[in-house]
């Protein structure tokens, strides 16, 4: 449909887990995802008379609160570049369960960058529109962008070198991701907040350095192709983040049974020859990162897992 844009979630291999700068989301260190095609928001929004308030509908239903007072401060930033005083109507559809660590916010803020940019007007590059998306949630200047996607966590105060790019992963059949859904519940605490209490704790400083080697030797997997050292990175660097929110005071849970039976079923796939690695962002689903020639052994194992509601393979 015209004027309608898309976006899509993405999963990170290195996380992004914590924040310089709250106003700006700017990160501590920077961090490395993969798009998932396979699912998606739409998005559209247009001007409505002026002098009324903005809107803001998701999935039919109007949002009220906090919902609308974050999608209404991020317009706030292209009608600052547009000069405009119009409020608009937000329209917004997932196709996938919101708030369970499938990143909606992330294609949620990525697809209305790009709507925005196009009601007002601002034929932005796709670099300016990361560092807008980045202000609506980090993670959303990583889903203006396909497949394997570094954010720079950047050194400015003013957050214009922290942006997201593509980088290219030479490897044929190419990199797959099938995700795991075991609850399609809404997650009881944000990532935002999760973060907040992360930074605040003492291991954070060790984290920071943790993830910068991690990044690295990410990158280089990436450079070469090495599906298996990145696979490695993604699945270890995924388990330390959850082992160091469970270990917060109070613990933050978002792994369930059903979560570490997949977890589970990951390992001993790799023990029987088949290469695949899981990673969990902040909820309780899990992403298993394959080889697109495996996809269908592993569909196979991973519904076949207790607890699995369904799974979503993405190439
Ligand atoms: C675990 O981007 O949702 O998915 O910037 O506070 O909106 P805010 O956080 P958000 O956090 C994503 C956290 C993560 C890791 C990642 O995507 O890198």
């Amino acid at each position: 449909m015209i004027n309608e844009f898309t976006a899509h979630p993405n999963i990170a291999l290195v996380k992004y887990w914590g924040k310089r700068d709250d106003r700006l989301r700017l990160p501590f260190t920077g961090s490395l995802s993969l798009t998932l095609r396979a699912l998606r928001t739409r998005t559209r929004v247009r001007a409505i008379s002026q002098g009324t308030r903005d809107r803001f509908v998701l999935g039919g239903v109007p949002r009220k609160g906090e919902p609308l007072a974050r999608v209404s401060a991020f317009v706030d930033l292209f009608r600052e570049l547009a000069g405009s005083n119009n409020a608009v109507l937000v329209e917004s559809w997932n196709d996938f369960p919101e708030s369970s660590g499938l990143a909606s916010s992330a294609s949620g803020f990525a697809a209305l960058a790009r709507a925005c940019n196009h009601v007002f007007d601002l034929r932005l590059s796709d670099r300016e529109l990361s560092i807008l998306a980045r202000r609506g949630s980090g993670s959303a200047c990583r889903s203006i962008f396909d497949g394997l996607v570094l954010w720079s966590a950047g050194e400015r105060a003013d957050g214009l070198d922290s942006f997201a790019q593509r980088i290219e992963f030479p490897e044929s059949p190419g990199l797959a991701l099938l995700i795991a859904i075991v609850s399609e519940e809404r997650k009881e605490i944000s990532s935002t907040q999760a973060m907040e209490l992360s930074v605040r704790s003492r291991g954070y400083e060790r984290w920071i350095r943790t993830t910068e080697d991690y990044l690295e030797r990410a990158l280089e997997a990436a450079k070469s192709g090495d599906f298996t050292a990145l696979g490695e990175v993604a699945e270890s660097h995924s388990k330390l983040l959850h082992e160091m929110l469970e270990s917060l005071d109070p613990p933050v849970i978002y792994r369930t049974n059903a979560s570490r039976a997949v977890l589970s079923r990951v390992k001993e796939l790799r023990a029987a020859g088949v290469e695949a690695y899981s990673t969990m962002d902040a909820g309780a689903n899990v992403c298993v990162l394959l080889r697109g020639r495996d996809l269908e052994t592993v569909e196979a194992e991973i519904s076949g897992v207790e607890g699995v509601l369904r799974v979503i393979p993405s190439r």
